[in-house]
């Protein structure tokens, strides 16, 4: 691919309409939401969403989410719109939901991965919003990393992976979650099944109706495993750094720290253990919310930092913590070391 100029620019007035003047012409841009990064086009124009999957490298079957800023958006997109998913609607939009809908035909399939279906979203960023209205049709928005990198929940992480590859990044601070949406299905009219946990937890969900979390939330997909959601197949929210699990109290985990740390081994804690001094440590939080908004940008510096290892300890896995044990599973390969036995 050719090296294009990237223009930085912070979200705002002044840069509005030249984003939507690049985006009505079948450009793409990076754009802030309150999740991570998003890499953004025209979801209707088949060339500007090729653009896309080509400047992540993303595999082709891989769906893109529609980000839509009204209602009447959601019905020009989608083909049938359960009471149940207007009930979440209303609940939870605009916010880090994702439903998925059998797709009116006008909707590109290469948008939705050949799929019959569309993901669909409100994000709640305020200048995002303003964009997409002003676009007049949804954003077809992947995370705005390199495929198979952790997703970037800055304006400076988005311009690591896509500077010389896309002509506008708009910078709209950090992320508040650090994790990606909830992504679900509806199942029938009083259940949603899971595929992707996120801000908008199981807990917050069950409010509404029944839920149902989807085998492939936190286990390993055989491969060619027919899956509801082609992104879980994929190897994810890796660093150049071999990541582990690692399980245990304060104490097991740092006497194995101390006892397996090298030169350059990475380590996102909690902030109580005690690792040995040659161990660089990231720590992540104490808080479920604190470790989804920091577990990609801690990934993130240990690469930065050289370590060619890196060990997470588990968190818990209540409320928001699931969405980070999908997250991290995934970029561990499912290693798990148990420091106790
Ligand atoms: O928070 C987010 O959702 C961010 C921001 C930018 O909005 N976007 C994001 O997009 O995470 P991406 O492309 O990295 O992840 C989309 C996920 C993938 O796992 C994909 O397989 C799933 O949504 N998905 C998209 N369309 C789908 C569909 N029609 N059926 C099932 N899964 C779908
Ligand atoms: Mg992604």
């Amino acid at each position: 691919m050719n090296k294009i100029e990237t223009k930085l620019a912070k979200a705002g007035d002044e840069i509005l309409d030249e984003a939507a003047e690049l985006l009505k012409s079948g450009g793409i841009a990076a754009i802030p939401t309150e999740t991570v990064y998003g890499l953004a086009a025209n979801a209707y124009n088949v060339e500007a969403v090729r653009s896309v999957f080509r400047a992540k490298g993303r595999p082709q079957d891989n769906p893109l989410i529609l980000h839509i800023s009204s209602t009447e958006m959601l019905y020009d997109i989608a083909e049938r719109v359960e009471p149940l998913a207007l009930t979440l609607a209303e609940a939870f939009w605009s916010g880090p939901l994702t439903m998925i809908f059998p797709r009116k035909k006008h909707v590109p399939a290469e948008t939705c991965g050949g799929l019959d279906t569309a993901a669909v979203r409100m994000p709640r960023n305020r200048f995002t919003l303003a964009l997409i209205e002003k676009c007049g049709f949804p954003l077809a928005a992947p995370s705005a990393n390199t495929s198979g990198l952790p997703s970037p929940t800055s304006a400076a992480h988005v311009y690591e992976d896509m500077n010389g590859k896309i002509p506008l990044i708009i910078d709209g601070g950090e992320c508040r979650y650090g994790v990606e949406s909830t992504v679900v299905c509806i199942e029938n009219s009083d259940t949603v099944r899971i595929l992707r946990p996120g801000a908008v937890t199981p807990e917050m969900l069950r409010e509404y109706c029944h839920v149902v979390i989807d085998s492939g939330v936190l286990e390993k997909l055989d491969a060619g495993a027919k899956v509801l959601s082609p992104g879980m197949k994929y190897k994810h929210y890796s660093p150049k750094a071999e990541v582990y699990i690692v399980k245990g109290t304060d104490n097991s985990i740092s006497s194995f720290l101390n006892s397996h740390g090298v030169n350059k081994t990475g380590f996102l804690g909690f902030g109580s253990e005690d690792p040995a001094d040659c161990v660089i440590s990231f720590p992540y939080g104490k808080t479920a919310e604190e470790q989804a908004e920091n577990l990609f940008s801690s990934l993130r510096e240990a690469d930065a930092a050289g370590c060619s290892e890196v060990y997470v300890r588990m968190p818990d896995t209540a409320g928001m913590g699931l969405a980070v044990y999908n997250r991290l599973l995934r970029s561990a390969g499912f290693r798990i070391i148990d420091t106790e036995k």
